[in-house]
């Protein structure tokens, strides 16, 4: 039997990225994203200017998402949309929107949550992707989770351990802060430590009470006293070192990223092994993930580089599955700024 061909629009705005997304059933035909440069001058989100440039974005983003991808609205089967978790103020605006469209168009609105679309963003254009095989392990790294889940079905996910207190994207973020450089800072972390020397300077592993658990807070903390003391014997240290300042941060971060995904392989008896969310754009987590297929036997699954950040298309394909099991939203289905990855 041919499959029915749904198109579904998707709307993503849980924090300062505003995304709207066309799929043709599991296929990508347009993923718009605006971000919001405004925050880099207060050295992270500000929550109610993020609201704001919400409400500025959303007409067009969701405007050019329909003429990229050829379809006129009353070509859509569905309206997907973030419910959570996020910033409230954030979510209201896509909810609010999503909720009109489909009352508007009188087709379905289906709640995403965030978390789950992270993961399911490897199921994107799964033909073209290399899709992992249920279960597997995810580790979900991003700028407000830090996860090991494994997955057994599109909705059935379970968390094997989780940060404690910071997520690694704070880790990033908040180190970048230390060394001047303007929010997000992962991305310019992992640009200068390309040229810097991962082992010229070595930070204490974190402790945790559980094995599969994270801590970055007392890490952050490591970091910030080790500058203030380099900075007295030479104030300009920071200047002169960012390079390996970066590459032995970032190096730190992978190492104790890995160590516990590898604590989950063994426990687990998983070995098919993905990533998923903000931080997994960044090179070295890629590249040392992937060297665990020669030197563990793993088979691991590094998402397109589009689908790693904050994005619509990764709402979509969660909407696409959903629509499949007619699981759609109601009336009165409201945003969540809380919300488990079950929920
Ligand atoms: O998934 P995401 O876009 O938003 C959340 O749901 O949190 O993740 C954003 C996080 C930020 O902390 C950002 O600094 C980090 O992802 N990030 C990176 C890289 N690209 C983005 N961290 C390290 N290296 C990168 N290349
Ligand atoms: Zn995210």
């Amino acid at each position: 039997m041919k499959k029915k061909t749904i198109h579904i629009l998707s709307i993503e705005s849980s924090c300062d990225d505003t995304g709207a997304a066309v799929l043709e059933n599991n296929r990508v035909l347009s993923n718009i994203i605006a971000g919001q440069k405004i925050h880099a001058a207060y050295g992270g989100v500000v929550p109610e200017l993020a609201s704001r440039a919400h409400q500025q974005n959303i007409v067009p983003v969701v405007d050019q998402a329909l003429k990229k991808a050829g379809i006129d609205k009353t070509q859509l089967q569905a309206i997907a949309f973030t419910q959570g978790p996020g910033l409230m103020g954030s979510l209201l605006v896509g909810t609010s929107f999503a909720k009109s469209m489909s009352i508007a168009l009188e087709i379905p609105l289906i709640p995403v949550n965030h978390m789950q679309a992270h993961v399911l963003a490897h199921f994107i254009d799964e033909e073209v992707q290399n899709s992992p095989p249920f279960p597997f392990l995810c580790m979900t790294i991003s700028g407000g989770h830090t996860q090991i889940l494994k997955i057994t079905a599109y909705n059935e996910f379970e968390i094997l351990g989780e940060t404690i207190d910071d997520a690694v994207g704070e880790a990033f973020d908040k180190t970048a802060k230390l060394l001047g450089l303007p929010y997000p800072g992962g991305p310019l972390i992992d640009k200068y430590a390309k040229q810097g020397n991962p082992k010229a300077y070595t930070f204490s592993k974190p402790k945790t009470p559980k094995p599969l658990d994270f801590s970055f807070s007392g890490f952050k903390t490591a970091i910030l006293y080790f500058l203030q003391k380099e900075q007295k014997k030479d104030p300009d240290f920071i200047k002169k070192n960012l390079n390996d300042i970066c590459a032995s941060v970032q190096h730190s971060i992978v190492n104790i990223l890995m160590n516990k995904m590898k604590k989950a392989v063994e426990i687990s008896g998983i070995n098919h092994v993905a990533i998923a969310g903000g931080v997994s754009a960044n090179s070295e987590i890629r590249s040392t993930l992937k060297s665990m297929e020669n030197e563990l036997g793993w088979t691991t699954y590094i998402p397109k580089f589009e689908y790693t950040t904050d994005n619509a298309a990764m709402i979509g394909i969660v909407g696409y599955f959903k629509y499949l099991k007619e699981d759609f939203g109601k009336e009165d289905t409201t945003a969540t700024s809380r919300l488990d990855i079950n929920g």
